[in-house]
This record gives C-alpha cells, sequence and structure tokens, in this order.
C-alpha cells in the first residue's frame, strides 16, 4: 500500500483505461450529507428504513418528503473541485483506449457513480453509469413512465400521481431492487477493462456496487482510494488517499 499522489498521478496519466467509483462522499465537500455519516440522518431515520420499497409501501408520504429534502439541499448545493476534477479526467482519458469488444464506450474513462445528485453531470462528466438511479428523475409506480421532477406538479397530496392515476416514485435504485442490468454490465465491463480503479468517498458498505472494485482487481486493475476515513478495501489497495476527494483530486491532475 503506498500513499503517493505523485506516483498514482503518474500511472493515471500512463494508464490506457480508468475507471472511478463514487459515492456519497465526493459530494460531502458541496453540503450534501453522506448516508453513512454524522449527518445522514434524517428525523432519526436511516436510510436503509427509507430507500426500501417496504417503506414506500407503508409510508409513501414519509419517503416522498424525505426525498424531497435532499433535493431541497442538492438543489442549492453547487459541484465541488472533485467532482470537476473527475470530468477533466474524463476530457483528458477520451478516445484513449478503444475498447476491443467494440461496445459504444469509446473513452479511456467511465465513471461508475452510486450517487443519485446529479453533481457529477452538473461538472461536466459525460459518460456516467448511474448504479442506483436518479433523484431528478421520477417514475410511474403503474404504468412505468418518467419524467423530470420539476415538471411534476407537486400541490396537493403526496406523493404526486402520474396521469394514469398511480403514485410517482423517485427512479432510485432502493435496497432490494436490482440494479438497472445494463447499467451494470456496462459497468461491470469498464471494470474489468480498467488499469487503474478508483474508489472516491464510498465506505464500501453497499453491494453490489462495492463489487466492482474486487472485478477490476481480479482482472489485474490497481486499486486507489480516496478517502478521508479507512475502508474494507484499504487492505487489497495499491493507493490509499487519506483526506477530502475535493482536495486530493485535482492534485491528481
Ligand atoms: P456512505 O454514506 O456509506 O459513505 C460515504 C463515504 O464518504 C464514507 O466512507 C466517508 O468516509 C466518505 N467521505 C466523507 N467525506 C468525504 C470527503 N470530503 N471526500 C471523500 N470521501 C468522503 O455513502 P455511499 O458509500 O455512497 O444507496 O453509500 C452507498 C449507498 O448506500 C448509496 O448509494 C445509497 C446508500 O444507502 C441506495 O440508496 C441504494
Amino acid at each position: 500500500m503506498n500513499n503517493s499522489i505523485a506516483e498514482l498521478r503518474d500511472a493515471l496519466r500512463q494508464a490506457s483505461s480508468i475507471a472511478a467509483l463514487t459515492g456519497a462522499g465526493i459530494s460531502a465537500e458541496s453540503g450534501v450529507p453522506t448516508f453513512r455519516g454524522p449527518n445522514g440522518l434524517w428525523r432519526n431515520y436511516s436510510p436503509e428504513k427509507l430507500a426500501t420499497p417496504q417503506a414506500f409501501a407503508e409510508n409513501p408520504r414519509l419517503v416522498w418528503e424525505w426525498y424531497d429534502w435532499r433535493r431541497g439541499i442538492i438543489r442549492k448545493a453547487q459541484p465541488n473541485a472533485g467532482h470537476v476534477a473527475i470530468a477533466e479526467l474524463e476530457r483528458r482519458k477520451s478516445g484513449a483506449a478503444d475498447p476491443p469488444d467494440g461496445l459504444p464506450d469509446h473513452s479511456g474513462f467511465t465513471l461508475i457513480t452510486q450517487n443519485v445528485d446529479g453533481l457529477h453531470d452538473r461538472a461536466g462528466s459525460q459518460n456516467i453509469l448511474k448504479l442506483h438511479g436518479d433523484l431528478w428523475i421520477v417514475q410511474c409506480t403503474g404504468c412505468g413512465a418518467t419524467e423530470l421532477n420539476e415538471e411534476v406538479p407537486l400541490q396537493g397530496d403526496l406523493p404526486p400521481r402520474c396521469r394514469c392515476g398511480a403514485w410517482l416514485r423517485p427512479a432510485v435504485v432502493w435496497f432490494g431492487e436490482p440494479l438497472p442490468a445494463e447499467v451494470w454490465g456496462r459497468a461491470v465491463e469498464a471494470s474489468g477493462r480498467a488499469k487503474v480503479f478508483l474508489v472516491i468517498g464510498t465506505s464500501a458498505a453497499v453491494y453490489p456496487a462495492a463489487g466492482l472494485a474486487e472485478v477490476a482487481r481480479r482482472a489485474g486493475s490497481r486499486l486507489a482510494i480516496v478517502n478521508p476515513e479507512p475502508t474494507p478495501l484499504d487492505q487489497v489497495a495499491d493507493w490509499v488517499l487519506r483526506g477530502p476527494s475535493g482536495e486530493l483530486l485535482p492534485r491528481l491532475l
């Protein structure tokens, strides 16, 4: 294990393909609470209690209000230097690799995120695999139609209803639900192709997302962790950079 920013910077420069897995920690410096951090609780509910189909079935209004609270925070937040550095890394590595299987990802950089906040998009990242969906999109629990949250009239009873009459829910993945298959497939493919796999701002506690690091490692990728706290992946990582991603990621460029 190594904590040299300079060596990781060289490895990133030389790598024909990079994948990055991000979690809530990359948005912490934007003022968005992480799930397992000190401000992760809302009205004393843990995310595991609220982000489930059961919670929505029992108390859809409560779950909808939790997402509204989060959307309110995120709407006022700005992408931080960590998000911007990831977008810049993508620009620099674009076109660097030509995947042998010819899949549509033609860049040498793949961003895989567990975040639903949209801050990577706002920082300019293009090629984003959103494993857990997007909190700015809502989906009908009946007909499956999706639309932007901003276009849903929010007066009256919550959750709002679709034109078909059924409740709308955020288009995110809840505990116990499968990840979107196509996105997951592309994430596995990019992880297997990576020469360096970055794990940024995630507790690496939630599977299958955290398993992508293992997919990458088994395929011969080197692993780098960026996190102010220890993670379960540190012991198998090639680099562990301890600190906030908003400070460390710009230094990797
Ligand atoms: P967590 O809240 O579990 O972990 C946040 C991680 O960010 C921790 O490891 C912190 O040490 C780290 N962190 C805090 N501040 C940081 C900073 N400034 N820079 C870098 N890292 C920092 O969030 P996730 O790992 O994203 O899933 O959680 C995974 C999933 O569990 C989420 O996508 C969500 C959640 O419940 C679903 O809702 C399905």
